[in-house]
């Protein structure tokens, strides 16, 4: 059986996913030599390790950006927008003071009303971020939200007077000349990009402050 799937039948993880990330990330060791190879064949009598519980993939990619932009502070407040499976929100709880969630898709309240039993410092509001009224100021904001660029751009605009210190925009599918007009977008907001992080999934992670 395939290792990623003997995880997942453990009950280490709850999807294949986690284990692949997990697994990629050298968390993994098979007989004390660590394994990276998700698709490894295993038998059931070796002797497996598992040195992480299992978290969402945003809470992996979150941890890479903060580790490159240096995002995130533990005196931080920090509101998280599109929070879907709570990766970003998780790394974020770990990282900083507080933490707020806002997502539309009641398809993930009860997945994020445990991360709000088990994190202390996170709250959840089931909203859309178009209409909710936002009345207090955050240290930094997430955008996550897998629109397009000119409605995640709306998003940007709309929190920039709400950020004191950074924000963060997951932007899909951007090359550079989208990174452009973003940039050029974000001028007639109080922000300028900063920094740009690109991954291999056609995704673009902006540093706004
Ligand atoms: C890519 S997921 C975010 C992943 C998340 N950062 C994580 O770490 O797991 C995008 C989420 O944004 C939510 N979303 C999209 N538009 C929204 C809106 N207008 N208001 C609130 N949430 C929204 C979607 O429902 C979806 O769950």
């Amino acid at each position: 059986m395939r290792l990623d799937t003997y995880l997942v039948k453990l009950g280490y993880f709850d999807s294949r996913q986690k284990a692949k990330e997990a697994i990629k990330r050298g968390f993994v060791s098979i007989d004390s030599v660590v394994v990276t190879k998700p698709s490894k064949n295993v038998t059931g009598v070796e002797k497996i390790e598992v040195r992480c519980e299992g978290k969402p993939k945003g809470y992996w990619k979150l941890k890479e950006i903060d580790e490159k932009f240096g995002l995130l502070k533990s005196d931080y407040e920090v509101l998280d927008v599109g929070s879907s499976a709570g990766g970003f929100l998780m790394y974020s709880a770990e990282k900083c003071k507080k933490v707020l969630g806002v997502e539309f898709s009641e398809e993930f309240r009860p997945h994020l009303i445990k991360i709000t039993k088990k994190y202390r410092n996170v709250d959840i509001i089931f909203a859309d971020i178009f209409t909710l009224e936002i009345k207090t100021n955050f240290d930094v904001i997430l955008v996550d939200v897998s629109l397009d660029l000119k409605d995640s751009l709306k998003i940007v605009s709309k929190l920039s007077k709400k950020v004191r210190e950074k924000m963060l925009l997951v932007a899909k599918d951007v090359r550079l000349n989208s990174v452009e007009q973003a940039k050029r977008y974000i001028e007639s907001c109080p922000l300028e990009v900063t920094n740009v992080m690109t991954s291999k999934k056609r995704e673009s992670y902006l540093l706004l402050e």
